[in-house]
């Protein structure tokens, strides 16, 4: 590598009459450090992880290669191993068995059920770390959907209901932030008001606020089995061709109490991180999906990219944007090499 400092040779000939030379600022890696804009840090990311029931199990996600389902004791030792690389948050997502789920997804309820386990378990042996539990339907219903459906329409103000519920059984199993992920209207006043109600006002909502109906989230819907059973979601899920919706599903979110707004997919969907944080008063966070991870990691295993670097350039583009905090899969790969370079 060229040291700092050293390649400030003159140029041979008469040199152009250029007052502007941008490049000047970008000569060697010392003034590259010192002009950089944006930063990307461990700090940063939230690993979103699968948990299935079990012991001593780790089932691996074709879907996501380098992705597991984890029984929660598995994971509890994997977690002692990631906090190591400097990760603090992680999202977790439960794998339901189909036999326990219903159209009401009573499941989400069940004191000793997969997400109560889990939740204390963690919350147990690692009481350092940031805990974040999805409110939605989909994992435990057996519609797949992430609100109730009846007669092919998915429910509003019944499924807020439900999701409350959710929210508070999850705050009393050990979940820092509750994140609902479904989209119904008024949720976030819903769940807020029930946390309170039982004293959980510590409880943080982070708020899948502009969340699209994507062909990006397929091989989450895989790793969970919770794809729709019928129909699809873009009655809730916002229609990609909007981006004002978008400022108005977040407004609507933070005056109803969000701590936290959240922008999903990210990939495709940077103007929107970018708007969004313009006009949000709260914290922004981006969900880099499972569909944006398959597409670079397949790329990848394909030879036809460096992965290291493309999933680096992703992630920085995501905090250029304005994002926050970044929900991504490479979370574990990304602190390896963070901590690598540091
Ligand atoms: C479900 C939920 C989904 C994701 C997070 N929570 C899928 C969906 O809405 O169908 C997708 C995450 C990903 O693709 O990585 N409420």
């Amino acid at each position: 590598m060229i040291a700092a400092g050293q390649e400030n040779a003159a140029q041979k000939g008469s040199p152009m009459e250029l007052k502007n030379r941008p490049r000047r600022n970008r000569k060697n890696e010392w003034i590259r450090d010192l002009v950089a804009e944006t930063s990307l840090r461990a700090e940063h990311l939230i690993y979103p992880v699968f948990v299935h029931a079990g012991k001593g199990q780790e089932t691996a996600l074709k879907s996501l290669p380098g992705q597991s389902r984890w029984s929660p004791d598995m994971l509890t030792e994997k977690i002692g191993q990631w906090k190591n690389l400097g990760l603090r948050h992680f999202a977790l997502f439960p794998a339901i068995e189909d036999r326990l789920k219903d159209p009401l997804g009573k499941e989400s309820l069940n004191d000793n059920g997969l997400m109560a386990e889990t939740l204390k378990r963690l919350k147990d042996a690692h009481p350092d770390v940031v805990l974040i539990a999805d409110v939605a339907l989909d994992p435990y219903s057996s519609d797949g959907h992430d609100g109730v459906v009846r007669h092919g329409q998915i429910l509003n103000d019944e499924s807020v209901e439900l999701l409350a519920e959710m929210a508070v059984a999850q705050a009393r199993w050990g979940a820092d932030w509750v994140a609902p992920s479904d989209m119904m209207d008024g949720r976030v006043a819903a769940i807020r008001g029930a946390l309170d109600d039982k004293g959980f006002v510590d409880t943080s909502i982070l708020a899948y606020s502009a969340k699209y109906a994507s062909a990006f989230y397929g091989p989450f819907r895989e790793a969970l089995a919770s794809a729709p059973k019928s129909g699809d979601k873009k009655t809730y899920q916002m229609d990609p061709r909007n981006s004002k919706e978008a400022l108005r599903e977040v407004l609507l979110d933070i005056e109803e109490g969000a701590d936290m707004v959240m922008v999903k997919p990210g990939l495709p969907y940077l103007d929107i991180v970018a708007k969004i944080k313009a006009h949000s008063s709260v914290p922004v966070a981006a969900y880099n999906v499972s569909g944006e991870y398959a597409m670079i990691k397949f790329a990848g295993l394909a030879g036809a990219l460096n992965e290291e670097a493309a999933m680096m350039e992703m992630l920085l583009g995501f905090r250029r944007a304005g994002a926050d905090a970044i929900l991504t899969y490479f979370a574990v790969d990304a602190a390896k090499l963070l901590r690598a370079r540091s």
